[in-house]
C-alpha cells in the first residue's frame, strides 16, 4: 500500500491513515486474459472491470486480450463479454462496456504453440502504441492449472514476464494452486523462473471481499479490541464458511479436491491469519504478509494418528431443500458411486505462540448445509464469578464477523431484563454495512484486479503462505488416508455430521447461524 503520512502519536508516520489509498494512481496497461472463453471471464473478470470503469478507477488506455483456443472473433469475444457484464455486472456496467467494447480483443492460439506467443508480443506492441498503455503488461492465468506450466515458459521465452524500466510485467495465478505441498511447490518454481515474487499475484478473492479486509480494520484501527485477543480474554474462534449448493456440474473437480482443498486450505486458512496474527509494522505487502505466514508456521502438522481426534470430516446425503428434494453427494455427476470425498470438514487448529496457546480454531465448511454463511465468531471467556440468576453461568460474550451475507459486525453481552427481578438475558449491538455505509459493495474480483494494476500484493498469498497451509492440509489428508474410519454422513440441509460436536469438547457447542 502506499506511503503513508500522517502522524501517530508517537510522532512517526502511522500506518493506519487514511491515506493508505491516496496517490495510488493506475497506469495504462494490458491485461491478457489466457483462457478467455471460459466462464470466469464472463462471469467475475469483465463484470469486475466493468465495475472499475463505472467508478472511474481503470487506468486511461486499458486494454484486454482474451488469448484462447477457440476460434472467436473480436466481435464474437465482444458480444460474449457483453451478455455476461449483462447478466453478472453491478448497474450501469452495461453502458460502460457499450462504452469500451473497442479495447477488447480477441487472440486465437494454442497454449503451448510458441508462434502464438510472438504474434501476441506483436499485438501488444501495437496496442501500446494505439493505446498508449506504455508496455505495461499483465497476464491472467484463468486456465485449468495443467496449462500455466506452457504459458508460464512461453512468457518468459518470449521475454514477455521480463520487467524493464519504467515498464511493468505481472502475472495473476487463480486457484488451486497446487494440490499438496509438492505441487505447490512446483507451481512456485515454475512461476519464478518467468517472473519475481513480487510480480506475482495468487489470487484468493475471498481476500477482496470488503469484510474480510474489516477483520484487519477492526482488530488495528481500534484501540478496545486488541487488548482482549488473545488466550487470556478468548476461549474459542469459530469460522464457518457454509454454503447451501451442492457441487453442481462440478462434481468431477469436486471429488479430486474434496472440501479441504477447495475452501480450507486458501479461504478458510487466509481468514485464519487475519484474525490470529499479531499487528504488522506497517501495511506494506511483505509486513502484511510476514505476520500471516508466522500464523501458519505456529500450527503444527498432525501426525497420522492425531487426525481422527482433531478433525471431521463427511459426505451429504439425499434431503430436501425448501420443499424440494436435492441428490446425495454420490447422485452428483461425475461423482463415483464408492465416493469417499469430503463434503464437510471441521477441524480443531492450535496456533501455538504466546497469544494463542490455549485458545483453540476451530474451522469448518461444507456444501449444502442449510444456508449460505460466512462468520468468524470469537468467543469471550465467562467472568471468574457469576453473581446473577443464583450464580448460573451466563451466556459467553460473542463477537460476530459476519464476513457474507448480511455483512457486519455484531456483539453479543448480556442486560438486564427491565423489571424487579435481577433477570439477564441476551441481546446484541450491530452494525450493518447496509444501513452503515451507503452504495453498492463491489465485487471481490474488482478489488483484486485494481490492486493487481496497481502493484499492491497485499491482499494476496505469498508463495511461502500457500506452502505452509499446504503443509497443514496435507498431514490431515495424509492421516485420513491412513485412518479405518470412513467419512460420515449428513443429510443435505442439516448443519454437518453428529460427531462435529465432539470436536468442541469442553461444554462449547458450535453456533447455528
Ligand atoms: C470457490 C470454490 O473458491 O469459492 C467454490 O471453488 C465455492 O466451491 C466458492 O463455492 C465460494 O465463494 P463465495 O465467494 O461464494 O463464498
Amino acid at each position: 500500500m502506499a506511503t503513508p503520512t500522517a502522524p501517530s502519536a508517537s510522532g512517526h508516520p502511522n500506518p493506519l491513515g487514511d491515506e493508505l489509498r491516496a496517490g495510488r494512481t493506475a497506469k495504462p496497461c494490458v491485461l491478457v486474459i489466457f483462457g478467455a472463453t471460459g466462464d470466469l471471464t464472463k462471469r467475475k473478470l469483465v463484470p469486475s472491470l466493468m465495475g472499475l470503469a463505472k467508478d472511474g478507477l481503470l487506468p486511461p488506455g486499458f486494454a484486454v486480450v482474451g488469448f484462447a483456443r477457440r476460434p472467436w472473433t473480436d466481435q464474437g469475444f465482444r458480444t460474449e463479454l457483453a451478455s455476461g457484464v449483462k447478466q453478472f455486472g453491478r448497474s450501469e456496467t452495461t453502458a460502460c462496456f457499450e462504452a469500451l467494447a473497442d479495447a477488447f480483443t480477441f487472440h486465437q492460439a494454442d497454449f503451448a504453440d510458441p508462434a502464438g506467443y510472438e504474434s501476441l508480443k506483436q499485438k501488444l506492441d501495437q496496442l501500446d502504441k494505439a493505446r498508449g498503455t506504455g508496455g505495461n503488461r499483465i497476464f491472467y492465468l484463468a486456465t485449468p492449472p495443467s496449462s500455466y506450466s506452457s504459458i508460464l515458459q512461453n512468457l518468459a521465452a518470449t521475454g514477455l514476464s521480463k520487467e524493464q524500466p519504467g515498464r511493468f510485467a505481472r502475472v495473476i495465478v487463480e486457484k488451486p494452486f497446487g494440490r499438496d505441498i509438492e505441487t505447490a511447490r512446483a507451481l512456485n518454481d515454475q512461476v519464478r523462473a518467468a517472473f519475481k515474487e513480487r510480480q506475482v499475484f495468487r489470487i484468493d478473492h475471498y481476500l477482496g471481499k470488503e469484510t474480510v479486509q474489516n477483520i484487519l480494520a477492526l482488530r488495528f484501527a481500534n484501540g478496545i479490541f486488541e487488548p482482549l485477543w488473545n488466550e487470556k480474554f478468548i476461549d474459542h474462534v469459530q469460522i464457518t464458511v457454509a454454503e447451501s449448493i451442492g457441487v453442481g456440474s462440478r462434481g468431477g473437480y469436486f471429488e479430486e479436491s474434496g472440501i479441504i482443498r477447495d475452501m480450507i486450505q486458501n479461504h478458510l486458512m487466509q481468514v485464519l491469519t487475519l484474525v490470529a496474527m499479531e499487528p504488522p509494522a506497517s501495511l506494506t505487502a511483505d509486513a502484511v504478509r510476514d505476520e500471516k505466514v508466522k500464523v501458519l508456521k505456529a500450527i503444527r502438522s498432525f501426525r497420522p494418528e492425531e487426525v481422527d481426534s482433531a478433525t471431521v470430516r463427511a459426505q451429504y446425503t439425499r434431503g430436501s431443500f425448501g420443499g424440494e428434494n436435492v441428490n446425495g453427494y454420490r447422485d452428483e455427476e461425475g461423482v463415483p458411486k464408492d465416493s469417499v470425498t469430503e463434503t464437510y470438514a471441521a477441524l480443531r487448529l492450535q496456533v501455538d505462540n504466546w497469544r494463542w496457546a490455549r485458545t483453540p480454531f476451530y474451522l469448518r465448511s461444507g456444501k449444502r448445509l442449510p444456508r449460505r454463511v460466512t462468520e468468524v465468531a470469537i468467543q469471550f471467556k465467562q467472568p471468574p464469578l457469576s453473581l446473577f440468576e443464583g450464580g448460573k453461568p451466563m451466556q459467553p460474550n460473542v463477537l460476530l464477523l459476519r464476513i457474507q451475507p448480511d455483512e457486519g459486525v455484531a456483539l453479543r453481552f448480556g442486560a438486564k431484563v427491565p423489571g424487579p427481578d435481577v433477570r439477564i438475558r441476551d441481546v446484541r449491538m450491530d452494525f450493518r454495512y447496509g444501513t452503515a455505509f451507503a452504495g453498492e459493495t463491489a465485487d471481490a474480483y474488482e478489488r483484486l484486479l485494481l490492486d493487481s494494476i496497481l502493484g499492491d500484493g497485499t491482499l494476496f498469498a505469498r508463495g511461502d503462505e500457500v506452502e505452509e497451509a499446504w503443509r497443514i492440509v496435507d498431514s490431515i489428508v495424509a492421516g485420513w488416508k491412513q485412518s479405518p474410519r470412513r467419512p460420515e454422513e449428513y443429510v443435505a440441509g442439516t448443519w454437518g455430521p453428529d460427531r462435529a460436536l465432539e470436536l468442541l469438547g469442553d461444554g462449547r457447542s458450535w453456533r447455528k447461524p
